[in-house]
């Protein structure tokens, strides 16, 4: 099984999970917060170098505030209890989004976290938390418009380097696999600058129900890809490291 450098998921679904059993949406985020525990664990152990996992868009804040304070809620007890996992399995915490929108007691424990856990270097977990990828983008376009208002940048010298250094993701590879979760089949305002080349994978599955097996069966599906890069198959293929499965 090829192994993704990077894999995002947009994990979705807690809300119909919920609603299949008659229970209040918020206790399909509570089962969606263990399965997110599970999911570390496993692609910690499969060597993943990146975790990247949508967990609050910008669009999420038009959600009833009872939902919306829940998942605030939600956030602030999980950090605070994978502290220690995360500590223990040298996983660093990144955040990418708007969060100055997030309340004053999450932005601390993530704020805290995030120092505790700068130094780890097996894994590097980010949460995108009141994310919206064309947000990022405009505030990408204003770091580089103040270095250009201020002498330090020509319009000609930017470069496709440029505008990925000034991202929230900074610094990190671009993802190879994109997983969501529901049977939704769309991007919703995630990553739309570092997903150029991601494959994809959509799983019918509802995020509470999601676990390690789905995980080994989308990461089989994307090992049975070829990614070409728009170049041609024989390219690829003449590039590809030896043992390497492709479907032809
Ligand atoms: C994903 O599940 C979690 C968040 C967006 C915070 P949803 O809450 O979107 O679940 P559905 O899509 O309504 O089932
Ligand atoms: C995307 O899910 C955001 C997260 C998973 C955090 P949504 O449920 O908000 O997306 P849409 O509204 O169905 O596109
Ligand atoms: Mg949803």
């Amino acid at each position: 099984m090829h192994i993704p450098r990077h894999l995002a998921i947009i994990m979705d679904g807690n809300g119909r999970w919920a609603e299949q059993r008659h229970l209040p949406r918020i206790s399909g985020h509570r089962q969606g917060v263990r399965v997110v525990r599970d999911i570390v664990k496993e692609c910690h152990r499969l060597g993943i170098d990146y975790l990247t996992l949508y967990a609050f868009s910008s669009e999420n804040w038009g959600r009833p505030e009872e939902e919306v304070s829940a998942l605030m809620d939600l956030l602030g007890r999980y950090l605070q209890s994978e502290l220690e996992l995360m500590l223990k399995n040298r996983i660093s915490l990144r955040v990418i989004g708007e969060l100055d929108r997030l309340p004053p007691g999450v932005r601390s424990a993530l704020k805290e976290t995030v120092e505790r856990t700068r130094n780890n270097g097996d894994m590097v977990l980010t949460l995108a938390l009141s994310y919206g990828a064309r947000n990022e983008l405009v505030r990408a376009v204003r770091k580089i418009a103040a270095k250009v208002q201020a002498g330090l940048l020509l319009p000609g010298e930017i470069t496709e380097r440029t505008f990925a250094d000034c991202l929230d993701t900074a610094g990190m590879p671009d993802p190879d696999l994109l997983i969501r979760t529901s049977g939704e089949m769309r991007v919703s305002n995630f990553l739309l600058w570092q997903l150029a080349y991601a494959e994809m994978v959509f799983t019918p599955v509802l995020w509470p129900d999601f676990n390690e097996d789905e995980l080994h069966r989308c990461l089989e599906e994307y090992s049975s890809r070829e990614r070409r890069f728009g170049l041609t198959h024989d390219q690829v293929a003449g590039l590809r490291p030896e043992g390497r499965r492709v479907n032809h």
